[in-house]
């Protein structure tokens, strides 16, 4: 069975997994990465890690249209919720088994508003594990923090990484969380979308390959990642 994840841009990913399609923090309309839309992406659940823009703008669109539930958090879904979307509202360290495999909400260390400016809780990670047990963690917007190394004890196949800096971990501290995580593979995103997160992702894989025994992939938005399930 296929295992993979497309960078749609910005944050937002698309992850095939377990014979369906996750779509992690939909931003697309006011996304200058991508032409994707909520009418043209195909998605069997979505993810959205907090309430800001850049993650949730488009979560209700794809939701109605594709009719995929949303795996958030307690808050975020019952914002969700009042405007008619499925949701499950799970609470940090929570794991759900779903058909494509199971989602634990991790620590993220990062403010959650939402969009009109109610409270959103906390901020969140993701990590998915496959039928076969391959695990990809998907940092979402945060800082770094010493309990990536808890989460790393789990076993992580695939690390999803922010390295723009300013809103979240730059490249300095990024390369620290590998580190910490020890992942087989990872993949920086949340950069480049705007002048404030420009970052060089070549010379940041360039330190990983130095510095860790991880594999580093720098994709172009659209970009798949393969993994081996
Ligand atoms: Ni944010
Ligand atoms: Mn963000």
């Amino acid at each position: 069975m296929t295992l993979s994840l497309t960078w749609i841009g910005h944050a937002t990913l698309a992850v095939n997994i377990g014979g369906y399609t996750v779509v992690v923090d939909p931003f697309f309309a006011d996304n200058p990465t991508t032409e994707a839309t909520s009418e043209t992406v195909a998605a069997d659940y979505i993810l959205v890690s907090h309430g800001h823009n850049d993650h949730i703008a488009d979560a209700v669109a794809l939701s109605k249209h594709t009719g995929a539930p949303v795996i958030t958090t307690l808050e975020v879904a019952g914002w969700l919720e009042k405007q008619g979307v499925q949701t499950h509202g799970l609470n940090l360290g929570g794991q759900l088994s779903l058909p494509f495999g199971k989602v634990k909400l991790t620590v993220a260390v990062h403010g959650s508003q939402m969009p009109d400016g109610s409270y959103g809780g906390c901020a969140v990670g993701f990590l998915l594990t496959s039928p076969k047990g391959r695990k990809i963690y998907l940092a979402c917007d945060t800082a770094l923090f010493g309990d990536m190394r808890l989460i790393g004890e789990e076993g992580v196949d695939l690390a999803v990484l922010p390295i723009g800096d300013y809103f979240t971990m730059g490249p300095d501290d990024a390369l620290r969380a590998v580190k910490l995580l020890e992942p087989k593979q990872v993949m920086p995103y949340h950069y480049g979308t705007w002048d404030l997160i420009e970052q060089d992702p070549d010379a940041w894989a360039q330190r990983v390959s130095a510095e860790t025994s991880a594999q580093a992939h720098v994709l172009k938005p659209g970009d798949t990642l393969q993994l081996v399930e």
